[in-house]
């Protein structure tokens, strides 16, 4: 039997498929972000928006300090470029001077003259020379500058408690010591302020690799003897907070041996937080490039990142146990994305680019944080300027601002408001096997009354409608920025800075509904109007 009947059929049946009228893709309702405005949350500190910056690579030296004769223009060895940048992002605090760097670190070396300050070695950080120009007058300098607060490690690894004590008592001492009169002969009279303490940086690791247990008993000297004496910080808000080493990057046995001891404590040493560092990594020892990806990488960071949530879930719940009135801090004071260095770096310097997905990935950080605000009241991102995941990249007299730049200045009117709580439905965003929420949302009231609203996209393809709404409240108008570049690997660099930049956004009303259209793979930030 011939077969061309049925393939007539076949055909024919294939051109009525072709002819007919693709099925009509029903437009999805705007998600729905409520927003419980009636029942404000705890305040955001401010101190969340907090960057870190360790003598590493050019962290330091070239991204902040280029020296008194350098030909980029500069206040007193300070890059004015860097200055301004960091000011337009309101940062509150840096920590300083390290990092494993912070435990081998000797103040000494870093005050007097500069002509007289030791050459030392930084064996953590490429085994460079550390010239030590860079020390506790011109840290105090540059916050100044930027209107930070200090954020001050002690070393616990390899220094003493004497050691400490006396830095401090140079830096915050009013009264005529010794070291008092050393610090006005170089240049500053008046005490110090240092609003936090940190003692010591990973002594599970590079601090020393001590059990748990022995930190403790570390640890309490140090919190004893190293006292502020600035007569402006003796109580209340003023005095400075004391944040001890916890979360060990795979046990609680820090978090747990802290949190026992200042429980059963004796009068004689507090602290008022643990620490907590993770990075996200996509596997280590970190390889995984910050150009050049797909949606593979774009996935399996964000998926890595989201944990954050379930980690400071997990330190609260053991804080909890032991103070279940909070009076104790959570400090994220190391975190982000940690890539494969760019190719031809010294690997010890960890320089790497910075994406529209670090981007999001700080967004998303930054709203894990605002969600735990009751327990995280400070954080510190990794690192400020040319380590990690950097705000600022510079070389020589050059200075681009990061994606994550962006991201921080976006959020500034989220420092210090109150956070409100919303409910949304996040949906799905699918890659492969991986599926994460599509879209995040964090809001908050500031203090002159003005709410915020704060929302990633982070589906690389899809738009999203959302449509904020507050019970009770006929919302007219959302006006603000929006963060988004052609891919989600694109980046900023010295020849093209403006690539992921800030674009005005603003909502449509619908129906009596107030609508803001996420492009794709979008930070927003809007203030909501009535
Ligand atoms: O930020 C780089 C390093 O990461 C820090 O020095 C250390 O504390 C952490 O392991």
């Amino acid at each position: 039997m011939s077969r061309k009947p049925a393939l007539i059929k076949l055909a024919a049946a294939l051109a009525l498929v072709a002819a007919a009228p693709a099925p009509v893709r029903q437009p999805e309702a705007p998600i729905a972000v409520s927003i419980d405005a009636a029942h404000p949350g705890p305040p955001i500190e401010r101190d969340i928006f907090g960057q870190f910056a360790e003598h590493l690579g050019a962290g330091i030296y070239g991204g902040i300090w280029v020296g008194r004769d350098s030909p980029i223009p500069n206040v007193r060895g300070i890059r004015s470029d860097v200055v301004a940048a960091l000011r337009a992002i309101h940062v509150p605090n840096v920590r300083w001077p390290g990092g494993c760097f912070g435990d081998e670190y000797h103040w000494r070396n870093g005050i007097g003259p500069a002509a007289q300050r030791p050459v030392t070695l930084n064996s953590n950080w490429g085994g460079v020379t550390e010239p030590n120009a860079f020390g506790t007058e011109e840290y105090m300098d540059f916050l100044g500058q930027i209107g930070a607060d200090a954020y001050v490690s002690v070393n616990i690894g390899s220094g003493t408690p004497r050691e400490a004590a006396e830095w401090f008592e140079y830096m915050t001492s009013a009264q005529p010591t010794t070291l008092a009169k050393e610090r006005a002969a170089n240049g500053h009279p008046t005490p110090y302020r240092v609003k936090y303490l940190g003692l010591g940086n990973e002594n599970w690791g590079c601090g020393g690799a001590m059990s748990a247990d022995h930190y403790v008993e570390e640890m309490k000297r140090f919190a004893h003897f190293t006292r502020d004496f600035n007569p402006a910080q003796q109580s209340g808000d003023a005095a400075m907070k004391r944040i001890a080493v916890g979360w060990d990057a795979g046990s609680s046995d820090y978090t747990e041996a802290v949190m026992k001891a200042w429980h059963d404590k004796v009068w004689s040493w507090d602290i008022d937080g643990i620490s907590l560092h993770s990075y996200t990594v996509g596997g280590w020892p970190p390889h995984l490039p910050s150009t050049g990806f797909g949606e593979d990488d774009y996935v399996k960071l964000l998926k890595e990142t989201l944990g954050m949530d379930g980690l400071l879930a997990r330190q609260t719940a053991v804080m909890d146990r032991y103070d279940p009135q909070k009076k104790l801090m959570l400090a994220v004071d190391e975190w982000g994305a940690w890539l494969a260095p760019n190719p031809g770096s010294n690997p010890g310097f960890l320089q790497q680019q910075n994406s529209l997905r670090d981007a999001i990935l700080a967004a998303l950080n930054l709203d894990i944080f605002i969600r735990h605000a009751d327990r995280v009241r400070l954080a510190n991102v990794a690192q400020m300027i040319n380590v990690l995941q950097a705000m600022i990249l510079t070389d020589g007299p050059k200075m681009v601002l990061t994606p994550t730049y962006h991201v921080y200045r976006l959020y500034v009117p989220f420092q210090g408001a109150t956070a409100i709580p919303v409910r949304f439905d996040a949906g799905t965003y699918r890659h492969g096997d991986a599926s994460l929420p599509r879209v995040d949302a964090v809001a908050a009231r500031d203090a002159s009354g003005t709410l915020w609203l704060a929302l990633t996209n982070v589906d690389p393809d899809q738009p999203a409608e959302i449509a904020p709404e507050i019970a009770g409240v006929r919302l007219r108008a959302a006006t603000g920025e929006v963060l988004t570049a052609p891919r989600v690997d694109s980046v900023n660099s010295f020849a093209a800075p403006e690539t992921v930049a800030p674009k005005p956004i603003s909502g449509t009303m619908r129906g009596g509904r107030l609508v803001l259209t996420l492009p794709p793979k979008s930070v927003t930030v809007v203030r909501l109007q009535q």
